[in-house]
């Protein structure tokens, strides 16, 4: 490791006024994090490794939406000022995370350039900011002006500035922030940390030198099953477990259903399928969990072809309480089902697995893998994708909309009618009993599908589909 950073680096250029060895800490606008941050250990001794290490430039945390990436750098830097800011000159940091989910439009990161070079850059940053110097420049000076002193700075949330998919996936948008990040990238004698929900496209061939990325990885069991019990849950050392594996050990579920359990049943463990997310989510988050995947949304339906074919699987995926079986994807991926299937009509297969790995390196759904290689279709109707209870949730799955379970085969009813099944016999059994099925329990829908999942001989469920 090398000594970072104790010997700031000599610049060319004269450090602004009472800069040298003076600390200054702007006020933090970061969103607060875990009141009690459990695990992590190893990730907040990266973070350590980071800043101490000359040769990091910049450090990367990423993870999907809720996995705790502002709670673990929020915790490091409540551990620095607690011992003092140790060789630290310059603090500031910035969260985007607000402005991603609204619909404001704009540039999103002026407010920030503006505020940066002014703290950074002193009376010269100010005249800079107030200046009609183009954004690209703006960056350029103002990671100039970061690395004349040792500074921390905290980019939080970079997600709404950068594309979510397709082949610009990852990259800023904001010319001013890409200059930043790629100066500090060249040089930094101290440290930029990122939060952001992809990669940075932009830092990826400094990857292997300046650039360090943390990818923030679940909750353990242990440590989710501490935060339950913190929260004041109670039960059995088993269902505490069962919990925290059933939603992935994603910490924002987590807590969400913690608090929830706690306020709503007396901390009852027991009760944990009682709880709606979506309820649970607005009345203890203030709908931080259903924002986070309100974000998703938007941002792939900006990127109209291959995000409109990724928030089409999505869709599809939310169709299901369960990991959805492939085969039964297969066949609604190739029914046409006016105002949802439409993004995915004609898709070749290689495009198809394309589709879905992009939303597995986004951390939306997971893939059954195999001698290496990851793929929905190919491994025929045992296998499954799978998805974050979150997602199921937001997409798109009622169980209002489950109608029957009973022993059948596999295929898409479409008013009734059978658009694909392997045994005739079932067939009009099955289609006479939905038809039934349907006029008892909805009978004023009109457009309707079934989709019925049948995996390696065991009971089938039967979804009902309305189209909007
Ligand atoms: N290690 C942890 N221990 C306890 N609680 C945690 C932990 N990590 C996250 N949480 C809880 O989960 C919530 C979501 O975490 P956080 O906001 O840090 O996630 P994020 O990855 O920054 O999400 P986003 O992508 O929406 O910005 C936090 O408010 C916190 O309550
Ligand atoms: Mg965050």
């Amino acid at each position: 490791m090398g000594q970072k950073k104790c010997a700031i680096q000599q610049s060319s250029e004269p450090p602004h006024p009472g800069a040298e060895g003076e600390l200054r800490i702007a006020p933090t606008r970061l969103p607060p994090g875990a009141e009690k941050l459990f695990g992590r250990k190893a990730n907040l001794k990266q973070i350590d490794h980071a800043w101490m290490d000359s040769s990091i430039h910049v450090l990367v945390i990423a993870a999907w939406g809720g996995a705790g990436k502002t709670s673990l750098i929020v915790e490091w830097m409540a551990r620095q000022a607690v011992a003092g800011w140790p060789n630290f000159e310059r603090v500031f940091d910035w969260s985007f995370y607000n402005q991603g989910t609204s619909d404001r439009g704009g540039n999103f990161s002026d407010l920030f350039i503006t505020n940066a070079l002014e703290f950074f850059g002193g009376e010269e940053g100010k005249r800079l900011a107030g200046s009609n110097m183009n954004l690209r420049d703006k960056g350029v000076k103002l990671a100039e002006f970061v690395l004349r002193s040792r500074s921390l700075l905290v980019l939080d949330g970079l997600e709404p500035l950068q594309h979510l998919s397709g082949s610009d996936k990852g990259k800023l948008k904001d010319p001013a922030i890409s200059a930043l990040l790629t100066g500090l990238a060249q040089s930094n004698p101290g440290l930029c940390v990122v939060t952001s929900r992809l990669l940075v496209a932009d830092l990826a061939h400094f990857q292997s030198t300046t650039v360090q990325l943390l990818e923030l990885k679940a909750l353990s069991v242990p440590a989710g099953v501490q935060l339950l019990k913190r929260l004041g849950v109670s039960g059995e050392k088993k269902e505490f477990r069962t919990l925290v594996k059933d939603v992935g050990g994603h910490a924002l579920t987590i807590d969400l259903l913690g608090r929830y359990l706690a306020r709503a049943h007396g901390g009852a463990i027991r009760q944990r399928n009682k709880v709606r997310i979506n309820k649970a989510d607005q009345e203890i988050r203030g709908g931080h969990a259903f924002r986070v995947m309100q974000a998703y949304e938007k941002w792939l339906s900006e990127e109209a072809e291959h995000g409109g074919r990724q928030l089409c699987v999505l869709y599809l995926l939310g169709l299901f309480d369960r990991p959805a079986d492939s085969g039964c994807l297969e066949a609604l991926r190739r029914e046409k089902i006016p105002g949802l299937t439409e993004p995915l009509m004609g898709l070749e297969d290689d495009d198809w697995n394309l589709t879905l790995t992009a939303l597995e390196e986004c951390g939306l759904v997971l893939l059954p893998t195999r001698q290496g290689k990851t793929s929905a279709t190919e491994f025929g109707s045992t296998q499954w994708v799978d998805a974050h209870p979150l997602i199921r949730e937001y997409f798109g799955y009622d169980p209002r909309h489950v109608v029957l379970r009973t022993i059948a085969c596999s295929g898409i009813f479409k008013g009734g009618r059978i658009c694909r099944s392997p045994w005739r016999m079932w067939n009009s059994f099955i289609e006479r009993l939905l038809t039934a099925a349907v006029r008892v329990f909805t009978p004023r829908l009109s457009n309707w599908y079934y989709v019925l999942e049948f995996t390696g001989g065991r009971p089938i469920t039967v979804f009902l589909i309305t189209v909007r």
